[in-house]
């Protein structure tokens, strides 16, 4: 949630032409599910990759709580659940995060049961859980939501529904009705069927990575099923994994690099198998960027993208920008703040629809506060105004993503932006201000001496 109590700000002087390359983190929205999913096994795993960010270290925190051991270093992390002895996790601790809910599935199948608070809405909208909680009933097991608990108990094999659809391919509720459905499935020896599940890389490097544990699992991308089959958990010693690269992070810089008329290199990791590469798991951005009249390049080692080419002549040839956000492989959610920030730096009039979050608009307000000319229509649609002269201002990140459009709204803006309420930025962004510096960018975190922090709470 919203809060202002950082005692530390980014500082940015605007103006200058962002341009290097830049080695993207492990993705943060593919390491929570791999480090939830951990729990689940009696032996310990290593993971590579893993972004040393708020989020991961909040997910962290609990782990410890329900007892597993934890090492983290230098974006390995080594967790031993072997002596997980907790099926409840307190409010203290699930309050700081939403992801938390992602234990749900894993504690349901390490114990049967969970308590696990509700999660709260936040600042991108409401974020419902239903869908969660009707996959738990169609599994057989009873849903109580007792003084702000969800808890989840007294499965019953006879209540079992074996084919379960999704109104919405949630990326939470994929995430959890995977072990849901794995513990029944083992318990009745049958086959449950998932339709219209989420098919993020994200999701679907969690289904490669349970598949690499024993789940007996089959995923058709396209057509957007999940089959839990039974089986048995392998007996390793050791297991060891390595995080995908983080698109988002990756597309914020480019989108960053690009609204200063820069130029960038994204480095590609020739590890993973082709769904998780970067070129493919954003080529939606890369559609819009070429539409709009960016050079875009695609290289083995890496993807460059700069305000340049043939096809580029005068900043009038850049076309203003029509999307929507959808569910994956369609537009990401999670780059819709930062391509509003580009659509400031573009002369015209930009739309862009938010399909996906019901309330994901709240950033704008702060960057109007830079000058920016912005409408948004029913929370749906934010029309940008592009090409207008913005002026460094003192803005709050007012969540992730949000927080990073407004950062790259400041690097565009003319004289200092002063960014607050960082703590925002920081749950999704690693090492954010020395990769903004690497390309050149004036940028600096301070600490909040002269109290700049103000505004109100949203
Ligand atoms: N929804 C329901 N009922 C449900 C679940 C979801 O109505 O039971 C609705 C939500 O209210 C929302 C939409 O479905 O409007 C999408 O929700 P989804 O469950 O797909 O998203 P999530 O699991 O809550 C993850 C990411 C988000 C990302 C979305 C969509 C993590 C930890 N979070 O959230 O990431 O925006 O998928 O891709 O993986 C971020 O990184 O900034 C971020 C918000």
């Amino acid at each position: 949630m919203y809060s202002i109590d950082d005692n530390e700000v980014i500082e940015i002087v605007g103006k200058e032409k962002l341009e290097g390359e830049l080695i993207p983190q492990g993705s943060k929205n593919g390491a929570l599910p791999l480090i939830a999913a951990s729990i689940v096994f009696d032996y310990p795993v290593k993971l590579y990759n893993i972004p040393n960010i708020e989020d991961v270290n909040i997910l962290l925190s609990i782990l410890k709580y329900i007892n597993c051991k934890i090492k983290f270093e230098n974006n390995e992390l080594s967790i031993d659940c072997s002596n997980l002895d907790k099926y409840e996790i307190p409010w203290e601790l699930a309050s700081k995060m939403r992801a938390s809910f992602d234990l749900l599935g894993p504690i349901v199948f390490k114990f049967s049961k969970a308590r696990i608070p509700f999660p709260g809405g936040c600042l991108i909208g409401n974020r419902k859980v239903d869908i969660h909680l009707y996959a738990a009933k169609q599994l057989g097991f009873e849903v109580e939501i007792n003084k702000g608990d969800v808890f989840i108990s007294n499965f019953n094999k006879s209540k079992i529904n074996k084919v379960i659809n999704f109104w919405i391919p949630s990326v939470g509720a994929t995430k959890n009705v995977v072990f849901l459905a794995a513990f029944a499935a083992n318990i009745i020896n049958d086959e449950i069927l998932v339709n219209n599940i989420a098919v993020e890389p994200e999701v679907i490097k969690l289904f490669d990575f349970l598949i690499s544990n024993g789940f007996n699992l089959e995923y058709s991308i396209e057509k957007k099923y999940l089959k839990i089959k039974p089986f048995k958990l392998k007996n390793y010693n050791y297991y060891e994994d390595f995080n995908i690269l983080d698109r988002i992070e990756a597309g914020t810089y480019i989108l960053a690099a690009l609204a200063t008329k820069g130029r960038i290199f994204v480095k590609e990791n020739s590890y993973f198998k082709d769904y998780f590469k970067l070129y493919l798991t954003l080529n939606s951005l890369l559609n819009v960027l070429k539409q709009i009249g960016f050079k875009v390049e695609i290289y083995n080692d890496g993807i460059y993208c700069g305000y340049e080419g043939d096809n580029l002549k005068l900043d009038g040839d850049l076309k203003s920008i029509d999307i929507e956000t959808g569910y994956y492989p369609e537009f990401p959610t999670d780059l819709q703040p930062q391509i509003v920030a580009l659509a400031l730096s573009i002369n015209g009039i930009s739309t862009i629809k938010e399909k996906v979050f019901d309330d994901r608009f709240i950033y704008v307000n702060e960057l109007r506060r830079l000058g920016a000319d912005i409408d948004v229509i029913d929370n749906k649609i934010a029309i940008v105004k592009g090409g207008r002269e913005l002026s460094g201002a003192k803005v709050i990140a007012t969540d992730i993503r949000g927080g990073a459009a407004i950062l790259i709204a400041s690097l565009i803006a003319n004289n200092t932006s002063v960014i607050s309420n960082i703590y925002q930025i920081k749950r999704g962004y690693e090492n954010l201000i020395n990769k903004f510096s690497n390309l050149k960018a004036k940028i600096k975190l301070r600490f909040n001496k002269e109290n700049e922090v103000y505004g109100y709470k949203y």
